[in-house]
């Protein structure tokens, strides 16, 4: 019978093997280190976390009176600009320049943009006063309507949904 013979190098080497594998398995590499001393930067180390949680985004209801603070000046809106077509609710702080209270379009800002968007005109008279029911914009033309919902296109391929606008005594 056989005997396992180290004298070998064959098994000799096979051994070394057996018992580096073992201990890999017993004492993996690249465990992550303990929770108190995880790195907070990626270069120190592969296994880290961020200092802190990055901002969520939480799909809700708003109303006219609830939106209004997102217009990027309301210090209670956090600088966020959030607007609204056809009932959606865009979050559109990444086109600053475009809705910023120095931008061409800011009238828009916190407000339900429905009816400018269809007529293609920032003109205040667009935007329904905040204490009335939401625009229902019936007497759109077709051809209107058709431009709102191109913006609205427009929008869901560019910014983050975010919400629905309902009526202010929905919520
Ligand atoms: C004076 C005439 C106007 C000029 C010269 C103009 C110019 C522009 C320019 C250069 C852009 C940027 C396009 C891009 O980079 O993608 C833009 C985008 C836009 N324009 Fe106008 N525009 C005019 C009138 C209007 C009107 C009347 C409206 C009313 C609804 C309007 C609504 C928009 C919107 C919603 C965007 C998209 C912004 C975004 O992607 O967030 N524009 N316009």
């Amino acid at each position: 019978m056989p005997t396992l013979s180290l004298s070998t190098p064959v098994n000799t080497a096979l051994l070394l093997y057996l018992l580096y594998t073992v201990q890999r398995i017993l004492f993996p590499r690249g465990s992550p280190p303990p929770a108190d001393d995880a790195p907070t930067e990626f270069k120190k180390g592969y296994s880290w976390m961020p200092r802190s949680h990055p901002p969520v985004l939480v799909f809700t209801k708003y109303t006219p009176k609830t939106l209004e603070k997102y217009d990027g000046k309301t210090p209670e809106g956090g600088g966020r600009i959030l607007l609204a077509i056809q009932g959606t609710v865009f979050d559109v702080t990444a086109g600053r320049n475009f809705y910023g209270p120095d931008g061409m379009y800011g009238n828009f800002a916190g407000r339900d943009a429905s009816r400018g968007m269809a007529k293609q005109s920032f003109d205040v008279e667009m935007l329904t006063p905040l204490d009335q029911p939401l625009d229902k914009l019936t007497d759109l033309t077709q051809e209107e309507i058709e431009n709102m919902k191109g913006w609205h296109d427009h929008f869901s391929n560019k910014y983050i949904i975010c919400g629905r606008l309902v009526e202010n005594d929905a919520i």
